[in-house]
């Protein structure tokens, strides 16, 4: 399939104000994460260890795009028609749940057993700061509390959608995804991966759980059968784009752009897309992928798919 020409991605976003679109839902997202994360929220947090809590907190607040929450707002206000509605609640948990999730992946990533990175988001590594046990055991707990955001009073989300949202996060963390990627990620130092290989390593550790979040938000409303299938290609697309564009951003930004340390894939001597296919064809290959996710948002049948489309030409146009 062909790229999309750069007129059509300007227009793609359509009338939507995608600044003022993202700027509501963030704010909605970091205030719940503040309360969630061991805030006042959840009583149990009071007896939480301190140091633990903190670790948890430093892994998930101030800083990262939260690209997986918006995923999850974008679909379920495709598939539902608006923002409020009776799906709400659960779409914001959902936001959270994968959120905390994706934190708890980036804080293993960097032990020194994994990539043995010191910088991201900006700062010091959560092992570095912390210790690798309490980064560890943040990583656990932010795993855990995940699911216990997902499974609040039944007043607050039915039990249907709450076992649909803990099914879908499971297996998109878990190790048919993001655990099983990264496995066969560390069991792919130094090795040349051929094409479907790396598709597939990159498929399971990055893809699965940003197309979970497309699942998982469109599971909040009602979607009909035409309008999952064409969400669960687009959450393909976008998933395994949005890690073509790290590994050629590993190599194209500075690490202060980026929040983490450049360059590290060559120095970990890992297989990626720039080290198969070279930085443009790698760069070709995501605009690809943008243009089949944008093709599945058409034959969607949805109407209100500006917040994923604009956040689809945000996986693959942005800087860091
Ligand atoms: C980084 O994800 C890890 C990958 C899956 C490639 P993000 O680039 O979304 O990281 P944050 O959340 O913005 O820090
Ligand atoms: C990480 O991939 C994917 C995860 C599941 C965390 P990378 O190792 O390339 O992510 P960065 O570049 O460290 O953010
Ligand atoms: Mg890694
Ligand atoms: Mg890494
Ligand atoms: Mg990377």
């Amino acid at each position: 399939m062909s790229a999309v020409p750069n007129s059509a991605l300007a227009s793609a976003a359509g009338t939507l104000d995608h600044e003022a679109w993202c700027a509501a839902r963030l704010a909605e997202v970091e205030q719940a994460l503040g309360r969630w994360v061991c805030g006042e929220s959840l009583a149990q947090c009071h007896a939480a260890p301190a140091a633990l809590v903190a670790a948890m907190r430093y892994a998930v607040l101030d800083g990262g795009k939260r690209l997986r929450p918006l995923l999850v707002l974008a679909a379920y206000e495709a598939v539902s028609g608006s923002a409020s509605g009776a799906g709400q609640e659960a779409a914001l948990r959902a936001a959270c749940a994968v959120e905390l999730i994706h934190a708890y992946s980036l804080v293993h990533d960097d032990m020194p057993c994994m990539d043995n990175d010191v910088l991201r988001r900006g700062k010091p590594t959560v092992h570095v700061q912390f210790g690798e046990a309490g980064a560890l055991l943040a990583g656990d707990a932010l795993q855990a509390l995940a699911f216990e955001i997902l499974t609040p009073a039944l007043e607050q989300v039915d039990a249907v959608t709450q076992a649909r949202l803990c099914s879908l996060l499971a297996r998109a963390a878990g190790s048919v995804g993001m655990a099983g990627g990264q496995a066969i990620d560390l069991a792919s130092v130094g090795q040349q991966l051929n094409e479907d290989q790396l598709r597939e390593m990159h498929q399971r550790k990055t893809g699965a759980l940003l197309q979970g979040s497309v699942m998982m938000g469109a599971h909040c409303g009602q979607p009909g059968a035409q309008a999952l299938q064409a969400l669960q290609d687009y959450g393909a697309a976008i998933g395994l784009a949005f890690q073509v564009v790290d590994d050629v951003l590993d190599v194209t930004a500075d690490s202060a752009t980026l929040g983490k340390t450049a360059g590290k894939d060559a120095d970990n001597d890992k297989p990626t897309y720039v080290s198969l296919m070279g930085l443009e064809r790698s760069q070709a290959y995501a605009r690809e992928l943008l243009a089949q996710a944008l093709a599945a948002l058409q034959r969607s049948g949805l109407k209100n798919t500006q917040a994923l489309t604009a956040l689809a030409l945000m996986v693959v146009q942005r800087a860091s």
